[in-house]
Parts: structure tokens; sequence; C-alpha cells
């Protein structure tokens, strides 16, 4: 079956971007010309998810309030005869088909996911974590669902780390390669030691998951924080049913940090020949 359902959880508090975070929604912050949240979003519809489901929270609102008309705007907009704008703004509100769920608690990445099950539960469906901003020809997640129509199964983004870094991740544990930068997924573990870790393959935020996933979510027990984790859950998942990981083609952009948010804005707007002028000109001086 075709993978027509993507989930964005965006629910998370986003402490890391603090104080900024204590009253805008991370996924609102600009990368370049547009929203974090836009990236995410245009990834699932290039993949072919043509329903987007949103797990958001409380402090979410300005979100759904981004993809919505806005009436009050669209009129300003034609009335002083801007119509680039206008049509610009119409765009944003005709991009999607999205089903907003609430998380009322934000108890890990493993509960949001949980929190889709009513829209989900019968079919595998597409995860993208919109803090990973990725840039390729073509989507990773579309790279996922292409293995999972070939081979089935679960499938998770992977990207090679340096071991000093696999403390930070999701470590998978391969059990072979069965054809270039694809694994069969034996075990996982969340965020390791150097010394413990598995191997230096990482999971990114891109995922086809199998409805399986519902209750095993259901019966995991709180974590870390207590909080749900997703990897627990896909540990035991990969001993019930193939689970696969694919080393992505493209650049990835961690913008769940200000460290990483600062160098996205940086790199993309490099790739830009207007603002890659203005970026020069502010470093040689
Ligand atoms: P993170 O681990 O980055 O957590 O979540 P966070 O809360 O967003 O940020 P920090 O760590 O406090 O700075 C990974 C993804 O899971 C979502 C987040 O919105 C993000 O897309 N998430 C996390 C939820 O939807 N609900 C949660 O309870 C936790």
């Amino acid at each position: 079956m075709k993978i027509k359902k993507c989930v964005l959880p965006v629910a998370g508090l986003g402490t890391r971007f603090l104080p900024v975070t204590k009253e805008l929604a991370k996924e609102m912050l600009p990368l370049v010309n547009r929203p974090i949240i836009s990236y995410g979003v245009e990834e699932a519809l290039a993949s072919n998810c043509s329903e987007i489901i949103m797990i958001t929270g409380r402090a979410k609102r300005s979100l759904e309030n981004y993809f919505d008309r806005s009436f009050e705007l669209e009129e300003l907009l034609k009335s002083r005869g801007k119509m680039d704008l206008y049509n610009m703004v119409v765009k944003i509100s005709n991009m999607a088909e999205i089903l907003y769920i609430r998380q009322r608690e934000p108890l890990g990445l493993g509960h949001a996911i949980l929190c889709a099950e009513l829209v989900c539960k019968n079919e595998f469906f597409g995860v993208a974590l919109p803090d990973d901003v990725f840039i390729n020809d073509v989507p990773v997640l579309s790279q996922l669902i292409k293995i999972h129509e070939r081979m089935g199964g679960t499938v998770i983004a992977l990207e090679e780390v340096a071991p000093e870094n696999v403390s930070r991740y999701g470590i998978v544990k391969s059990q072979f390669e069965v054809e270039p930068g694809v694994h069969k997924i034996i075990d996982m573990v969340e965020k390791p030691k150097p010394e413990d870790a598995p191997s230096n393959l990482a999971i990114m935020g891109r995922y086809v998951i199998s409805p399986t996933i519902f209750p095993l979510l259901q019966n995991a027990k709180t974590g870390a924080g207590g909080e749900i984790q997703l990897t627990d859950a896909l540990k035991v998942l990969c001993e019930q049913e193939p689970v696969w990981g694919v080393v992505y083609k493209g650049r990835r952009f961690d913008c769940g940090t200000q460290k990483g948010w600062l160098a996205a804005n940086v790199q993309l707007a490099m790739d830009d020949p207007e603002l890659r002028e203005v970026i020069l000109e502010i470093v040689n001086k």
C-alpha cells in the first residue's frame, strides 16, 4: 500500500531554544525565507504524502494559523494591489490538508506518535521530525518510502556520525547490509556511551513506521525524564518485524538547537546568490 500519511510531531517544549521558545514555537523560527515547519510539510508533500497529521500542543497555535486562511491580511493585500504577496499568502493556506491532534502533555516523542493511533492504526505511515531539515533533490522521506515499497517493513533514516558523537543519538545495530546503504536492523540503543555503541549509525528524524508500533508504545515504560521513547518501541519492533535502516542521501541541518539553526541559516543563505553576497560582505568587514 502507498504511504499517504505523514505525522509531524511538533508538541515538544523546545527547551534547548529557551528563552525564545518561552512564547514562540521553535518550528515558526525562520529558515532563510520561511518557517522551519514549512520545510517539513513541503518534504512530506514532495514525498506524495497527501495527509499531514500534526501532533501539536498548547503553545503551538501559531502553526495552525500559519497554514490557515488569513482573511484580513488577504483583503488588505488585495485592496492595496499587492497581488504577488496575496497569491503567496493564499498558496500557503492551500498547501496541504492538515489534521491537528493535541498531545495534552509533552510525554516524549513516543507518546506524540501514539497520539496519531486513531488515524494511522491500520496502515504504515511516514514520520518527519521538523527540527531535522533535509535538503536534497529526492526528499529523504521519499528515499525511505521507496525502500518500504520495495522491501516492506519499517524504515529508518540513518547517518554515519563520528564515534565521539554517538551519545547524542539513537544508535542502531545492523545485522547485515542488504545493499549499499541499506541495513537490516536488529537492535538499537538511545544515546549510548561511545564504548557501548553497537555502531556509529545514528537515527535521524525521518521514518516509515508499521502500525504495530502502537501497542508497543502503549506498553512502553517511561524512560529518561518520564518520557515515552520512540526508540524503545522500535527496538521491540525489530524483534517482531523487519526494520530497515537507510543511510540517506542529502544534507541535514539540526534546527533543534540555536547553534544548528544559526548554521542552517548561514549555509542556506550561502546557497542563494543574492544572500550569499550579504553574508560575504558582513564576514569581510
Ligand atoms: P526533542 O527531543 O527535540 O524535544 O523532540 P523538544 O521538546 O522539541 O526540544 P528540547 O529537547 O526540549 O529542546 C523531537 C521531536 O519530537 C517532538 C518535538 O516537537 C520534536 O519535533 N516532541 C517531543 C513531541 O511532539 N512531543 C513530546 O512530548 C516531545
